[in-house]
């Protein structure tokens, strides 16, 4: 596991219907609301990853933060 990476929080995406607006997507790993950031980032030298969603859609949030391509899943959970 690569060090720049977050503490897998689940070994699965977190698919979930989005709305509209900014969303800060927890890379660190240890938010208590994921997949979102509560701030328990603090001290761990992570950021979230803030972003933008224009429109109501599903969006497979990275849940276990290997991912390559953040804030988004990319199949990297399936060799965990
Ligand atoms: Fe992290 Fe799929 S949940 S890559
Ligand atoms: Fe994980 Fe903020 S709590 S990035």
């Amino acid at each position: 596991m690569a060090e720049d990476k977050g503490k897998i929080a689940q070994k699965a995406p977190y698919v979930m219907e989005v709305e509209p607006g900014t969303h800060a997507w927890c890379a660190c790993g240890h938010s208590a609301n994921q997949p979102y950031c509560d701030g328990s980032h603090k001290g761990t030298g992570f950021k979230p990853v803030v972003e933008k969603v224009e429109e109501s859609k599903k969006v497979a949030w990275c849940g276990c933060k290997q991912t390559g391509t953040p804030p988004f899943c990319d199949g990297t959970h399936k060799d965990l």
